[in-house]
């Protein structure tokens, strides 16, 4: 009898677990936390600002294509850039005219 209520206990935590879980994939500006955990490796660091004059940057004017050296990003559809990818040591100046040797 004892043996039955450890089983039964076991499957009520994994079904408890199994429902945090779930609760966990919801939505966040249209990048689920699931999306966040599966993504592939970490995130690289932005090595420029990611503000201008206190505003966020548009990081797909430069990443979507890939223009000017800015490597293209693999998943134009994650919108919130910023939830992944944090400010690095800054080696980058985004707002020196092109041309500018770059720091390294
Ligand atoms: C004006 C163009 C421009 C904008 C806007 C811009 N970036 Fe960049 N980004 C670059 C360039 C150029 C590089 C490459 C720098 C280098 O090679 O040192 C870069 C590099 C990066 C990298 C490094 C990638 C790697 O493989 O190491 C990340 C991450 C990144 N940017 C994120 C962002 C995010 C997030 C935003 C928006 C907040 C943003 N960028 C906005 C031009 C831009
Ligand atoms: C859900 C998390 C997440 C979000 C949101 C996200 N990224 Fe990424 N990004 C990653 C990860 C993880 C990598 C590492 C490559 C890989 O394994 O997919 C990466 C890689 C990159 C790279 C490097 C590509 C290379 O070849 O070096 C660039 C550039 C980049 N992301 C730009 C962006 C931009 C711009 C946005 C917003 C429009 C964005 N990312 C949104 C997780 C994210």
């Amino acid at each position: 009898m004892k043996r039955f209520f450890k089983a039964a206990l076991m499957a009520v935590t994994a079904a408890l677990l199994a429902l945090t879980s779930t609760a966990w994939g919801s939505e966040h500006d249209g990048v689920t936390e699931k999306e966040v955990s599966s993504a592939e490796g970490t995130p690289p660091e932005a090595p420029h600002s990611l503000t201008k004059g206190g505003e966020l940057r548009n990081c797909l004017t430069c990443h979507e294509k890939g223009i000017n050296g800015a490597p293209q990003t693999p998943h134009p559809e994650r919108l919130t850039c910023t939830q992944c990818h944090g400010q690095g040591n800054i080696t980058f100046d985004l707002d020196k005219p092109a041309g500018t040797p770059r720091k390294k």
